[in-house]
């Protein structure tokens, strides 16, 4: 029997993208939507679009559930913090009012979590029985902590502070492109901020994502870690197909 895919979407900077997924084969079972994100992306404003995404696969997702990612500490669906996004998010209860515009059950997530729930389940580190921290090099950093399976949400360590910074304001991909670092320049930044984060959480694996990590080659290699260091496979699906999975997972319980 052929289930139903679930909505998954995913809220970014520049644009907010949709598809749905067919959580058996872990990848989109239409081509995704994308539409740019409003200026001063408000929650109402970013609602909008939303429904507009949820309209359009109407047809192919039933009255199921929907998984919503946002660059954003999330507990129990508020929003609580807006490091890259528009400040008026900081505690809004964005679950209920984006359920409330789609008269539907919304699972909002924050967008590294999900992209490290789908590389476990579907991607780089599939199956992985160890403690994997998935980290997302964009505009700012984000992190995902999954052990044998199971999210351990909000981790945030995009914002730990190392030698004095915000970690995400020296090393994420967002910060090389301002600066026009080339990647011999970058490493040592990289370097920095994996062996901080490897000698206080000791993971098995770390999986990296972001636009970035199609570039994978050209830094990875050179980290002198003692944990292995791999590429994302699931590219800028990984937010949509996490979402859609943790969407689906959250109502079934
Ligand atoms: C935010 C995180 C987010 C990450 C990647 C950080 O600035 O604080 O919530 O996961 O960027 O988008």
């Amino acid at each position: 029997m052929k289930t139903q895919p679930v909505l998954g979407i995913d809220i970014g900077g520049s644009g907010i993208k949709g598809a749905p997924v067919d959580l058996k084969a872990g990848d989109f079972a239409a081509d995704r939507l994308r539409i740019p994100t409003p200026a001063k992306s408000t929650p109402a404003k970013v609602a909008a679009v939303v429904a507009r995404i949820v309209e359009h696969f109407a047809d192919q997702i039933g009255d199921g559930p929907i998984g919503v990612t946002i660059p954003s500490v999330v507990t129990h669906g508020i929003t609580r913090s807006a490091a890259n996004i528009d400040p008026s998010w900081i505690d809004a209860p964005a679950e209920q009012i984006l359920s409330e515009h789609l008269g539907r059950t919304v699972v909002l997530v924050n967008d590294a979590d999900a992209a490290g729930v789908a590389e476990v389940r579907y991607g780089a580190a599939k199956g992985h029985p160890g403690l994997v921290l998935m980290t997302t090099l964009g505009t700012g950093i984000g992190s995902a902590l999954i052990y044998h399976g199971v999210l351990i949400p909000n981790t945030e360590l995009g914002h730990l502070e190392i030698d004095g910074h915000d970690a995400e304001t020296q090393a994420s991909a967002g910060v090389r492109t301002k600066l026009g670092l080339t990647y011999e320049e970058y490493i040592p930044r990289l370097q920095r901020y994996y062996e901080r984060v490897e000698a206080l959480f000791w993971p098995d694996l770390f999986v990296v994502g972001g636009g970035i990590s199609k570039n994978a080659g050209q830094y990875l290699p050179y980290l002198r870690l003692h944990t292995p260091i791999i590429p994302a496979e699931l590219k800028n699906r990984a937010g949509i197909i996490g979402a859609a999975a943790l969407a689906a997972e959250a109502s079934a319980s």
